[in-house]
C-alpha cells in the first residue's frame, strides 16, 4: 500500500496501532527526506500523547537501526557501551568509559548532543580544543585496537532517522516519551555494534521520566528490545533529584570528570561512575564476581591508568591533551555570580529541570535546532539536596558570558532551590539494577 504521511499521523492521533510495515515505510521516507518537519513533528506529538505498543516500539527501533550504516565490531567481541537516558550534570560517560577501558574492555561508544534540558556528551567533549567527534569507521576501528577507547558521534549514515527525530524532539516538547526514548537509544546501540550495553536510566525532576515507575518501564522496554536484538543489556535506575557531582555545563563537566579520574571526585559521582564501569566490565567478561570487579575499577583511578586512557583518547581524536594538567586552555566564562542561602535550614529541593534549563538558556544547550553552544557557561554546586546550610552560605556559583543573564540566574536559582527546617528523606542514588 502507498505510504501517506497524513494517514500515518491520523492513525496515531486516534491512538491506533501502526503495522511494522507502515513504520518501516515511514522511516524509509523520513531518511529519504521525503517528509517535511511539520508532519514529523505532528506524528511525534501524537506518539508522545498516545504512546506505542511493544510491537510498535520494537519495529521502530529495528527500522531506525537497519535504515543506515551498522558498525561491524566483530573484531571486538567483548566491547561494551553505556548510555544514559539523559540527566543534568551527568558526566559519567567521561569517567566510566576510560575506567572500563583501563580494565581491558574495548569501549567504542557513540554519544549524543544535549537534548531539551539535559546535557550531551558530544557537546561536552567538543569543548576540548581540537577534539573531533566525527570519525570514519576506519579511524574508530584503528583507535579501538590501539587504545581500546573511542567516544564519537554517530556518522552521518548511522541511524539517520534518529538525527532527524532527535533534533525535532528537542524543540517540540516530545522528548519524554518511553517508546521514542527507547527506540532512539537502542537503535543507536544496535548500529554502534557493541555486544554489551549498560543503560543508566534516570528518574526524578532532572530526568525525562520524573516518576520511578515510568523510568522502570523504560528500562524494562530497552532491556527487552536490546536482548531480543541480540545484545547483553543491563539497566541501572539512578536518581536525578540533585546535581550529580558539582558541575553542570560543558567545559566545567569535562574538568570535573578529569578531577574524578585524578582521584578528586564527589562521592555520588564516583559511586555511579564506578557502578556503571563495573557493570560494563562484568557484562563484557561474563563475570559475576562483582565485588572484585568494583575493586579493580577503583584501582584504575588510584593507579591513574584510566586518566592515561582518557588522555590517549583526546590525542587520538585530535584534541589538546595539555588540558589534563592545564584547565586554563579550556574556554572560561567572563562573569560569576554566587547564590547564597536566604535562610538557615536544610536544602529540601533542587528543581533539576529548572537548573538544566537555566544552563541551556545561558547558552549551554540549544533552544533552536541550529543554535551554537557556549561551552564555558555553567553552574558549580557546593550544597546538595538534604544538606544543611547556614543563612548566607554559598550554595551555587553561576558562570556566564552575557551580562544581562544575571537577573535570570538569580531569579531561577531562587525559585529552584528550596530550604526547610527538616532534612527530609535521604534517598539512595542507585535504586535498582535490571
Ligand atoms: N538519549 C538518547 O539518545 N535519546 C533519547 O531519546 C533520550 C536520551
Amino acid at each position: 500500500m502507498t505510504f501517506r504521511m497524513p494517514d500515518f499521523i491520523e492513525k496515531k492521533k486516534l491512538a491506533r496501532e501502526h503495522s511494522p510495515d507502515s513504520i518501516e515505510q515511514f522511516i524509509k521516507s523520513l531518511v529519504a527526506n521525503e517528509i517535511p518537519d511539520y508532519q514529523t513533528a505532528a506524528w511525534l506529538m501524537a506518539v508522545r500523547l498516545n504512546g506505542m505498543t511493544d510491537l510498535e516500539t520494537a519495529s521502530l527501533t529495528n527500522a531506525m537501526a537497519q535504515n543506515g550504516e551498522i558498525i561491524n565490531l566483530d573484531d571486538f567481541p567483548n566491547s561494551a557501551d553505556k548510555h544514559s537516558t539523559g540527566g543534568v550534570g551527568d558526566k559519567t560517560t567521561l569517567i566510566a568509559a576510560p575506567l572500563a577501558a583501563a580494565c581491558g574492555v574495548p569501549v567504542i561508544k557513540f554519544s549524543g548532543r544535549a537534548l531539551d534540558f539535559t546535557g550531551g556528551t558530544l557537546d561536552k567533549l567538543e569543548s576540548i580544543p581540537g577534539f573531533q567527534t566525527s570519525l570514519s569507521s576506519e579511524h574508530i576501528k584503528k583507535q579501538a585496537s590501539d587504545i581500546g577507547l573511542v567516544l564519537a558521534g554517530t556518522s552521518k549514515n548511522m541511524v539517520p532517522a534518529d538525527k532527524i527525530l532527535y533534533s525535532l524532539r528537542d524543540v517540540t516538547s516530545t522528548v519524554d516519551s518511553i517508546p521514542l526514548i527507547a527506540a532512539s537509544i537502542i537503535s543507536k546501540k544496535i548500529a554502534g555494534g557493541a555486544a554489551n550495553i549498560v543503560l543508566d536510566v534516570k528518574f526524578g525532576d532532572g530526568a525525562f521520566m520524573q516518576k520511578y515507575d515510568d523510568a522502570k518501564s523504560l528500562a524494562n522496554s530497552m532491556v527487552s528490545i536490546g536482548t531480543k536484538l541480540g545484545k547483553k543489556v543491563r539497566a541501572i535506575l539512578s536518581s536525578m533529584d540533585s546535581p550529580l557531582g558539582q558541575n553542570v555545563g560543558n567545559t566545567m563537566e569535562v574538568i570535573e570528570a578529569i578531577e574524578v579520574l585524578k582521584g578528586n571526585g564527589n562521592d555520588d559521582l564516583v559511586e555511579l561512575s564506578v557502578e556503571l564501569a563495573s557493570r560494563m566490565v562484568a557484562l563484557s567478561r561474563g563475570d559475576d564476581d562483582f565485588d572484585s570487579i568494583k575493586a579493580e575499577v577503583l584501582n584504575r583511578i588510584s593507579d591513574a591508568s584510566a586518566l592515561k586512557k582518557f588522555k590517549s583518547m583526546i590525542t587520538a581524536q585530535g584534541g589538546d591533551e595539555r588540558i589534563i594538567d592545564d584547565y586554563g586552555i579550556l574556554p572560561h566564562a567572563e562573569f560569576r555570580f554566587s547564590y547564597t542561602a536566604p535562610e538557615s535550614g536544610f536544602i529540601s529541593k533542587i528543581a533539576m529541570r529548572q537548573i538544566g534549563n537555566l544552563v541551556r538558556q545561558l547558552g549551554g544547550g540549544r533552544l533552536k535546532k541550529d543554535d551554537v553552544i557556549d561551552p564555558a557557561v555553567g553552574l558549580r554546586f557546593f550544597k546538595w539536596k538534604s544538606y544543611p546550610v547556614e543563612k548566607g552560605e554559598r550554595i551555587v556559583d553561576a558562570y556566564y558570558n552575557d551580562k544581562q543573564h544575571k537577573e535570570l540566574i538569580e531569579s531561577t536559582l531562587k525559585s529552584a532551590i528550596e530550604t526547610s527546617d527538616s532534612q527530609g528523606e535521604i534517598t539512595p542514588l542507585i535504586r535498582e539494577i535490571i
